[in-house]
């Protein structure tokens, strides 16, 4: 006799554990199957995110920031650093407590909301008598479980160049980029996205002589190109080697390093040596494994599970969120699906706005955004006003010594409707969240600019840039 759940959730990422805890939270029998190891083979929850992504890049960047500050910024502010030195060693193993720390959380949570959390690898058995799903569940104890509805959340894995396998020691995901035990001398990367960008900065503020090759002719380009050509000259000032419109040819590991055949943007053969390459040009869904197959699961030409507006699959009561469906592949979108399933399982009316997640990338300077870009909005025939302000020209930004960037304001031309708002600058991760709301409660940016902002503040920027949707910007 398999164990009956009503819900039982596969993958526990933040797709997966934030759907499981908040279906428990709606009066649901939970499980949550999760297949992770930590290093002694134990359970380590979080999934992508908490082990290999958002937490534990973020740890590195952190701690590389610091150095950088120490090396090259304290000066002046007066300090005087001597003997300044670094231990990977130590940076890595902070890194690894915090990614603990989280697993560790979750598996309380898990605890704590009643959810049972089993071990191992899951698939679908078959459709259950009368109803619902037969989950095998692989790993130390094989069993079977029954659930009435089965919420997908098993995530993405790093796509690797064709021909170019990682293998986690000269060849990397964004695994190995995480635990990199010495600064290489010079470091590669095959595609300046946020990964990219993210791991090139980690490693070239340690030191690392870093050159990112991207087959696009545009810099981020999903980025309102204002914005992402602010970036650009901040990276390259700083020493980030960005090539646009290569085409990546053969990559072959030497005796030291790798070997990088290309073509540059103006069809010029090209050869880039490097000690560690880090390939991140985007993630494939993870579904191998699932037996989608064998019960019919409706997979797309990407791999990705097919479901509608409401994350329903094409099996009755089987659900699916995260980066396993379209969309962004970002921690927060995936929490959101799983939110909005529970409640939909709930007879709720779980909703995601997909106009109003922002995104961040965590480089210095920061960018983040959230609603249409210039590009976008032109493209679209939208009439709009912009406004944007400097951090020149804020003062807290100038005490704080990081005066790089600005914040922008796309509105719509005849209501004032906040359209999108895009910043480049210091916490633009933290600052992107008043954008969000003001979205969310269709604000115009009048609204912004009417509300007081606390002084000293970044956020001042942020009424600025609304201010100058309007011309009339007080401090610029
Ligand atoms: P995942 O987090 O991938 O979790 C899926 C889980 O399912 C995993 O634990 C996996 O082991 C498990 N699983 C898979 N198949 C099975 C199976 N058959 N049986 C049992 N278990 C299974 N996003 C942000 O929003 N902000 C960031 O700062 C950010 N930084 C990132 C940095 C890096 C380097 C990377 C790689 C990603 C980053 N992301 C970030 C993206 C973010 O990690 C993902 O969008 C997010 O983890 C997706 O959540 P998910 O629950 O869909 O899947
Ligand atoms: P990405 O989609 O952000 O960037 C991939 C880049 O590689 C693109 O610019 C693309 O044009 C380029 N590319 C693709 N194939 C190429 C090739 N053959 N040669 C050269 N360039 C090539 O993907 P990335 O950086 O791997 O990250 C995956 C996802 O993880 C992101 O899309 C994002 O959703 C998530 N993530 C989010 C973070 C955040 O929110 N701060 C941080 C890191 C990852």
């Amino acid at each position: 006799m398999s164990k009956q759940f009503d819900v039982i959730v596969i993958g526990a990422g933040p797709g997966g554990y934030i759907a499981a805890i908040r279906a428990a939270q709606l009066g649901f029998n939970v499980a949550c199957i999760d297949e992770w190891k930590n290093t002694s083979g134990g359970p380590a929850p979080g999934g992508t995110c908490t082990n290999v992504g958002c937490i534990p890049s973020k740890a590195l960047l952190q701690s590389s920031e610091n150095y950088d500050q120490a090396a090259h910024h304290f000066a002046d502010h007066g300090i005087q650093v001597q003997g300044l030195g670094l231990d990977v060693g130590r940076m890595l193993a902070r890194k690894d407590a915090v990614v603990k720390q989280n697993n560790e959380g979750i598996l309380y949570l898990f605890k704590k909301n009643k959810v049972a959390f089993f071990h191992g690898r899951a698939s679908f058995a078959r459709a259950g008598e009368g109803g619902g799903w037969e989950i095998q569940v692989g790993g130390a104890a094989e069993e079977t479980l029954h659930g009435t509805h089965i919420i997908v959340a098993t995530g993405s894995s790093a796509r690797a160049l064709p021909g170019a396998a990682f293998d986690e020691e000269r060849i990397l995901s964004n695994d190995g980029a995480l635990r990199i035990g010495g600064v290489p001398r010079r470091l590669g990367l095959i595609g300046s996205g946020v990964i990219g960008l993210e791991m090139g900065s980690v490693w070239r503020r340690l030191g690392a002589d870093v050159t990112v090759l991207e087959g696009l002719p545009t810099f981020l380009g999903a980025v309102d190109q204002q914005i992402a050509k602010e970036a650009r000259k901040a990276f390259t000032k700083q020493g980030l080697k960005i090539e646009l419109g290569v085409k990546v040819g053969e990559v072959q590991p030497t005796g030291e390093g790798v070997r990088i055949a290309y073509t540059d943007a103006k069809d010029a053969a090209q050869v880039l040596e490097v000690d560690r390459l880090i390939v991140s040009i985007g993630r494939v869904p993870n579904t191998t494994g699932l037996n989608a197959g064998a019960v019919g699961l409706a997979l797309d030409e990407r791999g990705a599970i097919v479901v509608d507006d409401e994350c329903k699959t094409n099996l009755p009561n089987v659900w699916a969120v995260g980066d396993v469906v379209r969309g962004p592949m970002l921690a927060h979108k995936a929490e959101e699906e799983g939110v909005a399933v529970a409640e939909h399982i709930a007879g709720q009316h779980g909703h995601v706005n997909f106009n109003t997640i922002p995104w961040v990338i965590y480089t210095s300077p920061e960018i983040a955004w959230v609603g249409q870009t210039e590009e976008q909005l032109k493209a679209g025939g939208r009439a709009y006003k912009a406004g944007t302000f400097p951090f020149l020209a804020n003062g807290r930004a100038r005490a704080l010594g990081d005066t790089t960037g600005m914040v922008k304001f796309l509105a719509d031309a005849a209501t004032d409707e906040i359209l999108g708002v895009h910043i480049v600058g210091p916490m633009a991760s933290e600052l992107i969240s008043e954008a969000v709301v003001a979205m969310e409660f269709k604000a115009s940016a009048e609204d912004i600019a009417r509300i007081c902002h606390a002084h000293p503040s970044l956020s001042e920027a942020t009424k600025e840039a609304a201010l100058a949707v309007d011309k009339r910007t007080l401090n610029f």
